[in-house]
């Protein structure tokens, strides 16, 4: 994307633009019909990024064009077509939407006369685009070959030729409607123009566009010019306008545009507009009644997901985080720093906080929740289940209060489902989902788009679900086909499943609900065991024989409170923390300390690390403790395999504190580790090589030169510096850039790591609290504002 830097001026606001396309303008002669906003911002665009040989322009008020010329954006204007015209390969037809039809026929005149070439490209910038179709074919007899109408979704309350921008258009949608007459150059050097003014370009037809424009712009400013129109007209309009809040004024913003050219487009776009009008009017008698019966549940649902909805759409359609879109690409810089002290409260557990969700709102009756996480992946299982129409209120401050609707009660989603990064949401929520009545397409981000997801997509076939994974390799989206379509129930089964993963294990056990008869899933090691205890804590009978767990479909599940503890996952960062440096002391209060999840206490203490808990207790059906971990002489160890599913998310940090080990240390089975958000067996040697450590990838784990000395007697010797400094790549994986953030305790240069945007997936608010207990770290948000500040 093309950089626009605003440069002084005296009058007139020029842009100069640091073009992409210097070499070779794509125009000899562009002719721009009308000056107005958008179009002589266009105008300002091309001359800026010189797209175009020659600029000329045709406008009805000489004075924009005087203007144009004698700033020298125009080399000519003319009141007419025709004056200025010859030569001429692209036209922009920027009037208003009804002055069409009459410069196509002037269009028509010059190209009969010879004055315009017949394949001339010829464009249009209306908001609307059937009436511009159907006005074309009244003028031309066959449509010129040249002939792409399109729209810029770009416009700003000011009018007029003073008012234009070159960068109006960076970053904004252009819409280009392919006609079967138009020839495919046209319409490759159209898109070429947009992108080159930094606009992105999308194609489609001209009914859809009309439709969608209809509700998306016409529709919300219709609304916002009657609303005005309707405090103006109350009896004490003046109050009202003196007393009219923040609210009224972001809302009717939009009325403050050119009324002629609204007047024109509503009727332009009629029957299009009209349509949305009985939806929204249909949609308002819903909320007027809901308020009238006080039907608190129900309202504060549809409050909740138009909340939720508005920030959701905007994630998904760009594929990017939920909780902060302008954060992508962000980085960490990180001074050295020695010591970490403290007494911490680390947020929630990741895995329970999904299955809060899940259950709860599968639950007869309310939960509520405290200690919900709110991270991107807890976040994506909460908007999925929105769209599927349960009402959940929250979360504030880690507080939810959920309205289960019954084992039977989703309802499908509108749209595809969106997982984010999450791949505990996706599949979990296939298990679910190949047992609803309904279909369901589950999508997520670009790197959840490459996980492997037939590991559950297979099990849940011998079930008799019909699910359908993308490409060869199995992966995301996935399109599940709903009970009612596939004629029959899910079949009970029993499954041994290759690999320890609780994730596989809760999928079918979650859909093992609604089946006929027992599913039974046998796993090959201990996994965690959230699902098994919450099932039981919604009073769901679970059977557990050693490693084999079996549920019995047709039951119910019953709504109650949850606690969720904090995560030991994210524990783990300050626990190594303080392992590796010198003269360190933490203790992080109320960590879930179930024993399918600590493995790395077990491992770390194998490494002699100096580990305590206290104020051991229960918390929903969950074991907790405060956990103190001070300095220690850190040994390498051959890490026991049967350790490796109790801390599968833990390696990452483990082969920081290995690092810092006397000796070698040596994982092995572990192969799963390639399978997550990156492949964090190579990603994390990458980073370990780059900061000076010798370690060698093995198929399923790694080996690590630990660089720590040997400890004095009773002293402890990790003062030297382990690690040198350099530049990180976390691949967007959260726990890579926050396992080498933990290195910086024994660099002896600054660390960078790139992309650490995805750290909110599992752990907002780690930057701050690594600082708070004596690391440096610098959050460097990788925005650009030099748009904005413009
Ligand atoms: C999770 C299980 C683990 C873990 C993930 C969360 C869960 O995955 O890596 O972060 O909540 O069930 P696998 O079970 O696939 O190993």
């Amino acid at each position: 994307m093309q950089k626009i830097n605003k440069t002084s001026n005296s009058q007139a606001q020029v842009y100069q633009a640091q073009p992409l396309i210097k070499a070779q303008p794509l125009f000899q002669q562009v002719c721009i019909i009308g000056l107005g906003l958008i179009g002589a911002s266009l105008a300002q665009a091309i001359k800026d990024n010189g797209l175009s040989k020659r600029l000329v322009a045709v406008d009805r008020y000489a004075p924009s064009l005087e203007a144009g010329i004698e700033q020298g954006l125009l080399d000519a204007g003319g009141l007419t077509l025709s004056e200025v015209i010859t030569g001429s390969d692209l036209i922009v037809i920027a009037v208003p939407v009804q002055a069409v039809e009459a410069v196509f026929v002037d269009i028509k005149g010059v190209m009969n006369s010879g004055q315009l070439a017949s394949d001339c490209i010829i464009t249009d910038v209306c908001s609307t685009k059937g009436n511009i179709i159907a006005a074309a074919k009244a003028v031309f007899t066959t449509l010129p070959i040249g002939l792409v109408p399109a729209h810029p979704i770009a416009g700003a309350e000011n009018s007029g030729y003073h008012a234009r921008r070159a960068e109006l258009f960076v970053n904004h949608s252009v819409i280009i409607c392919k006609l079967p007459t138009t020839n495919y150059m046209s319409i490759i050097k159209l898109r070429q123009l947009w992108e080159a003014v930094g606009a992105t370009v999308m194609a489609m037809d001209a009914e859809h566009h009309d439709s969608i424009l209809a509700h998306t712009s016409h529709l919300p400013h219709l609304l916002a010019f009657n609303l005005v129109e309707q405090l103006a007209s109350h009896d004490d309009n003046l109050d009202m306008f003196r007393y009219a809040a923040g609210g009224f004024r972001d809302f009717s913003r939009i009325a403050a545009s050119d009324p002629k050219m609204w007047h024109d487009i509503f009727f332009a776009n009629q029957s299009a507009i009209v349509s949305a009008l009985d939806e929204y009017s249909v949609c308002l008698q819903t909320m007027r009644q809901l308020i009238i019966d006080k039907d608190s549940t129900a309202l504060m649902g549809l409050l909740g997901r138009a909340q939720a909805a508005r920030r959701h759409f905007g994630h998904m359609l760009a594929s990017t985080p939920y909780t902060d879109i302008s954060a992508m690409s962000a980085s960490y810089v990180i001074s050295p720093s020695t010591t970490v002290t403290g007494t911490i409260a680390i947020p929630g557990d990741k895995s329970i906080s999904h299955r809060s969700i899940m259950l709860g709102s599968l639950a007869e009756g309310v939960t509520h929740v405290t200690g919900f996480l709110e991270g991107e992946d807890a976040l994506a299982t909460l908007q999925a289940f929105r769209d599927m129409g349960v009402t959940i209120e929250g979360p504030n401050k880690g507080r939810l209060t959920i309205h289960g609707v019954g084992m039977n009660g989703l309802k499908p989603s509108k749209t595809p489902l969106y997982m984010g990064n999450s791949g505990t949401s996706m599949r979990l929520l296939s298990g679910i989902l190949a047992a609803q009545a309904f279909d369901s397409v589950l999508t997520g981000d670009t790197s959840l788009n490459k996980r492997p997801m037939e590991r559950v997509a297979a099990p849940l076939r011998q079930m008799g679900a019909v699910i359908q994974s993308t490409g060869t390799s199995g992966t995301s989206p996935l399109s599940i086909t709903g009970r009612d379509n596939v004629g029959k129930l899910l079949q009970g089964i029993n499954y041994d499943m290759p690999v320890a993963s609780a994730q596989i294990k809760s999928c079918l056990l979650l859909a093992g609900l609604w089946a006929d008869g027992t599913t039974t899933v046998t796993q090959p090691e201990v996994s965690r065991d959230h699902t098994e205890r919450m099932l039981s804590a919604f009073g769901y009978e679970v059977t557990v024989d050693g490693n084999r767990i079996s549920v019995e479909g047709g039951g119910k599940l019953t709504g109650g409170d949850i606690a969720v503890p904090a995560d030991i996952s994210s524990a783990a960062f300050f626990m190594v923390a303080a392992a590796i440096s010198k003269g360190s002391e933490l203790t992080l209060t109320q960590v879930g300390v179930n024993p399918t999840r600590t493995g790395i206490i077990d491992i770390l203490k194998l490494m002699n690390a100096d580990i305590s808990l206290s104020n051991e207790t229960h918390v929903g059906g969950e074991p907790v403790a405060d956990i103190t971990i001070r300095s220690s002489n850190l040994m390498g160890i051959e890490i026991p395999e049967s350790l490796v599913p109790l801390a599968i998310d833990e390696f990452p940090v483990l082969f920081i504190a290995a690092s810092c080990a006397q000796g070698r240390t040596v994982l092995t089975g572990a192969k799963e580790l390639r399978v997550k958000e990156s492949d964090r067996i190579v990603v994390m040697a990458e980073g370990l090589q780059t900061l000076g450590i010798d370690c060698t990838v093995t198929e399923d784990g790694l080996i690590i030169e630990g660089k720590g000395i040997e400890g004095n007697g009773t002293e402890i010797n990790n003062s030297q510096p382990i690690f040198g400094g350099g530049h990180i790549v976390s691949h967007h994986d959260h726990r890579i850039a926050m396992s080498f953030t933990v290195a910086s305790l024994r660099a002896s240069q600054q660390i960078t790591i790139e992309g650490v945007e995805t750290v909110n997936t599992s752990f907002p608010g780690f930057a701050e609290l690594a600082n708070q207990i004596g690391m440096a770290v610098q959050v460097d948000s990788g925005i650009d504002n030099s748009i904005d500040n413009a």
